[in-house]
């Protein structure tokens, strides 16, 4: 090995020592420069941020040093922004989360355009320290949080795959009997109409077993399994983690070196737990392979060698971005939907809707049977579009980073800097929805009453789904999902809220957990009142027929 010579020879620096020590300035001179560096390291851990200031676009004021605006944000950040927008009246501002300065964006025109027109400039995701240094260190990280890369490009091919259109038709036998499920169980819990039930427990099945059938064919019957339990607990957990008002470590580095550190203890521990049921699952579909009773899902096919060109690492981040999607974004669309639908305004859109699916099916058998393959009843599709508008729940998105320049209006927004999309505040925009944006109205979707008519959208309808280069790639499957489930429900019940466990349907109030990626909303109760509960029962004996064999293992 070869030691390269100091460049600096010893000697020299003697010399250079000496006659430091002899001059009377030397003393003075130290202590300035001692004082500059201080001054410099100061400043920046006060004020410093990774990207400068960015020269033409507003910047809240009121940022204190450390924190930036991360204390004055609190929890709903979504919230806060919105209202910035509206009493600064900049839609597009900058801020700074302790040391990250991120350009937040809020009217549906700026989403958009910073999402469509910019598409290759705001591909990126930003890496965090607690999500991707502690908690994504073993199963590589989910598509929705990886930032562009090689190895992302790959996942979400393979995800858009599996999740496009044209892959649907793959799923029906899934669709009918996971909607089926939801119907058998609510029915019996509620004593067909006579005891008021919570519907979430049954939606959060529905939507997880969709993605475990797809991620590893393999699902879960009863509500209350302890590993469906498990899985949905150590979800929303992570999820709680993953927002920026609840993790201020990502953004306040020191704060990470502070004894018992209990942030980075809690991220591992969910980390295991969420590690041990990866493997489990993955074990089960391997054990299935052996014994030949594996069914056709996106990890028996990579374990079966029959795509070569992912590794084991992007396998599990595949099934953990599908898994880690829905489960918790479809029971809140859909469990906050009911709870519109419910309300006493709401019966006269779930009378409208019961009249639109016999117009399109006078047999209600076909209605079942069609919901699972097409979404061709325009009152349905209404109420999905104003659900996912609505209920933005995922308010703020998924954080977006710049990989080139932006130049917006003459400002130049740098590679690297932290986009946020205020989707929640697009999405109530009065300015694009009209007055009645932050009202819940399926009728908006919607040309004609008399018959109901799909009112033409111009490209994109809300911003719940995101838009652009990193787009959710379940939306299609998403809108299957709450679409079969509303056919069925409302074709069988007229859904009525609880006198006693209201629902909330405040566009920020109907979300418990304000700090959370995606919204928890607050528990309710509703009352089934049954439509024709001959037709309901017949519906339902052929479709647990039809669905007998399926996913069985
Ligand atoms: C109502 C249901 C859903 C909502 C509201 C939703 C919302 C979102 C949003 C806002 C994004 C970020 C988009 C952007 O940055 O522009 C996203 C990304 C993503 N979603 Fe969804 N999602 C839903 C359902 C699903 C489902 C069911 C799956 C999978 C089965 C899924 C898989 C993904 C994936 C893989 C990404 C990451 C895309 C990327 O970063 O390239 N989502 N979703």
């Amino acid at each position: 090995m070869s030691v390269k010579a100091p460049i600096v020879p010893l000697d020299q620096l003697e010399q250079v020592w000496r006659v430091l020590r002899t001059n009377e300035h030397t003393g003075s001179l130290l202590l300035a420069i001692i004082a500059i560096a201080v001054i410099y390291v100061g400043y920046n851990i006060l004020y410093g941020t990774d990207i400068p200031y960015i020269e033409g676009i507003p910047e809240i004021p009121g940022a204190v040093p450390i924190f930036g605006h991360l204390l004055k944000l609190g929890e709903d950040h979504a919230t806060t922004c919105e209202k910035w927008w509206r009493q600064y009246k900049h839609s597009i501002f900058q801020i700074k989360l302790g040391n990250t300065r991120a350009v937040v964006v809020n009217s549906f025109d700026d989403c958009k355009r910073m999402l469509l027109g910019n598409q290759n400039a705001v591909i990126d995701r930003p890496k965090l320290y607690t999500f991707h240094g502690v908690i994504s260190s073993t199963q590589g990280f989910t598509i929705g949080s990886s930032p562009w890369d090689e190895s992302c490009k790959k996942k979400r091919k393979a995800a858009g795959t599996a999740l496009g259109r044209p892959a649907l038709r793959n799923y029906y036998p899934m669709f009918d009997l996971e909607s089926y499920c939801v119907l058998r169980d609510i029915s019996k819990d509620s004593g067909n109409g006579q005891i008021e039930v919570d519907v979430r427990p049954y939606i959060q099945r529905f939507a997880l077993n969709t993605t475990l059938t797809l991620c590893y064919g393999i699902r879960m019957d009863a509500v209350y399994d302890d590993l469906l339990r498990e899985i949905l607990h150590v979800g929303s957990a992570i999820s709680l983690l993953r927002s920026a008002s609840e993790n201020y470590q990502d953004y306040v580095p020191a704060l990470r070196y502070f004894p018992n550190n209990v942030k980075n203890a809690r991220s591992k521990e969910l980390r295991d737990r969420r590690d041990a049921y990866l493997d489990l699952l993955l074990n089960k579909v391997r054990e299935m392979i052996k014994n030949g009773t594996d069914k056709p899902c996106i990890s028996a096919a990579i374990l079966k060698d029959e795509e070569t060109k992912l590794t084991g690492v992007e396998v599990s981040s595949i099934c953990l971005s599908l898994v880690s999607g829905g489960f918790e974004t479809i029971p809140g669309t859909l469990t906050s939907c009911i709870g519109s639908l419910c309300t006493p305004e709401g019966q006269i859109w779930q009378d409208r809707a019961y009249e639109d699916i016999k117009r399109h099916y006078p047999d209600m058998r076909d209605a079942w049977t069609s919901c699972i393959k097409e979404e061709k009843i325009p009152y349905i599709n209404a109420i999905v579009k104003e659900a996912g508008r609505y209920y933005t729940v995922s308010a703020m998105s998924l954080p977006r980073k710049t990989v080139t320049e932006v130049n917006w209006d003459g400002a130049v927004i740098p590679a690297e800097t932290m986009i946020l999309i205020n989707a929640q505040a697009g999405n109530h925009d009065l300015d694009h929805f009209g007055p009645d944006g932050a009202k819940f109205n399926p009728e908006r979707w919607l040309s004609s009453l008399e018959p109901p008519t799909e009112a033409k959208i111009d490209g994109l309808g809300h911003l719940s789904f995101g838009t652009g280069s990193r787009a959710c790639s379940g939306q299609f499957i998403a809108s299957r999902l709450l679409y079969s489930a509303l056919v069925r429900l409302l074709a069988s019940y007229k859904i009525v809220a609880s006198e006693e466990f209201p629902p909330n349907t405040d566009y920020v109030d109907y979300n418990q957990f304000k700090t959370a990626l995606v919204a928890i909303p607050r528990e309710f109760k509703v009352r089934l009142i049954p439509r024709d509960s001959a037709m309901t029962a017949e519906c339902m004996d052929a479709a647990e027929l039809r669905t007998r064999e399926h996913y069985k293992e």
